[in-house]
């Protein structure tokens, strides 16, 4: 069963792309023959900054690595170092349908929300294809937003089938793996967090810094002594997904009886969250103090994907007549 996943270095990661994704991507590395990438092509939708996005895709890569992706046990690569994506992408774009690209939910929210109505962004689906069906990935773990873009890929893959693998199918059709039962976890404002609101915590921020912005959480003016109802407050969600099982019982029953205030909650929700991240800030600091490491790294996982890459490549140019 082979696994595939991309996450867009579009910015530093939070703790909702952690439980959201990450987490899920180290435990699935154990069982199964994965790869994990950082989508750099895709960046290019809305990242313009060229050192920008360079050093994003480094924070990334060594996010990644410091939260746990083992290179020993998953491929580990860049997106924009396997050129062959590109290709495949191209003989993908030719045979798909104009109108399953301009009914997608994402780019419609995009150009929305103010992004330019761009080539890129309107294709942005049969890249993420060519990324799937390039490594005859088996499950791709994905948030639900996702879902519409694996109907694509799949699409994508049968009507390339349909066309030149008549005789035998070119690309094997991924199933998706809606990680549904993960907790979307609340941004400072109580809205799921989100790059596009401006309510993330970052995972590797300064200890202080996590400590300050745990600060700002939005909050009601609800007096101390007053019972809370827990469940249907986002600091306490948050503090829920973060905090060991004791602090949990214990802060959850003083809400309801009353007598904490959102102070101490935020105070305690800092504290589990520096140390939730605490190994992985320290290997972090490892990986940055050598960077050859993390190069060699990034080389090797090129190397591997690559290999992959290239016997699904040439199998699809063979079907329709190139080369
Ligand atoms: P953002 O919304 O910040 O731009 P992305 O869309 O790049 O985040 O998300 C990358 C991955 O992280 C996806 O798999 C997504 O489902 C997951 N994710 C993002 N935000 C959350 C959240 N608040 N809770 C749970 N998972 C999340
Ligand atoms: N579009 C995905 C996202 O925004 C990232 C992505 C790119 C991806 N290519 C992929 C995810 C291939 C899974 C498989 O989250």
């Amino acid at each position: 069963m082979r696994i595939l996943s991309g996450i867009q270095p579009s910015g530093a990661l939070h703790i909702g792309n952690y439980l959201g994704a990450i987490r899920q991507y180290v435990a699935l590395q154990d069982a199964d023959d994965a790869y994990y990438f950082v989508a750099d092509l895709h960046a290019l939708t809305s990242v313009r900054d060229a050192a920008l996005l360079r050093q994003y895709v480094s924070d990334v890569l060594i996010d990644l690595l410091a939260l746990g992706l083992d290179p020993e046990r998953a491929v580990l690569f860049v997106q924009s170092d396997v050129p062959e994506t590109v290709e495949l992408s191209w003989l993908l774009t030719s045979v798909t349908p104009m109108g399953w690209l301009e009914k997608c939910v994402s780019y419609k929210e995009k150009v929305q929300q103010g992004l330019p109505a761009e080539h890129g962004l309107f294709a942005y689906p049969v890249l993420q294809a060519a990324d799937i069906l390039l490594y005859d990935a088996d499950l791709v773990p994905v948030g639900r937003d996702q879902k519409q873009h694996l109907e694509i890929t799949r699409d994508v893959a049968e009507r390339f089938n349909n066309v030149y693998g008549k005789k035998k199918p070119v690309f094997r059709l991924p199933e998706p793996y809606i990680l549904d039962s993960v907790a979307v976890v609340p941004g400072l404002d109580g809205r799921k967090m989100s790059k596009s609101y401006g309510n993330t915590i970052e995972i590797f921020d300064e200890p202080a810094a996590i400590r300050k912005k745990v600060k700002k959480f939005v909050t009601d003016s609800t007096p101390v002594e007053a019972p809370k109802d827990p469940d249907a407050d986002p600091l306490f969600g948050l503090f829920k997904l973060f905090a060991a099982k004791a602090d949990v019982a214990e802060v959850e029953r003083r809400y309801r009886e009353g007598g904490i205030g959102y102070g101490e909650v935020k105070t305690r929700l800092g504290e589990a969250l520096v140390a939730t991240f605490a190994e992985a800030r320290e290997r972090r600091a490892e990986w940055v103090a050598h960077p050859e490491r993390v190069a060699a790294v990034r080389a090797a996982g090129a190397e591997k994907a690559r290999a992959t890459a290239r016997a699904v490549l040439d199998r699809a140019r063979a079907a329709c007549g190139l080369g």
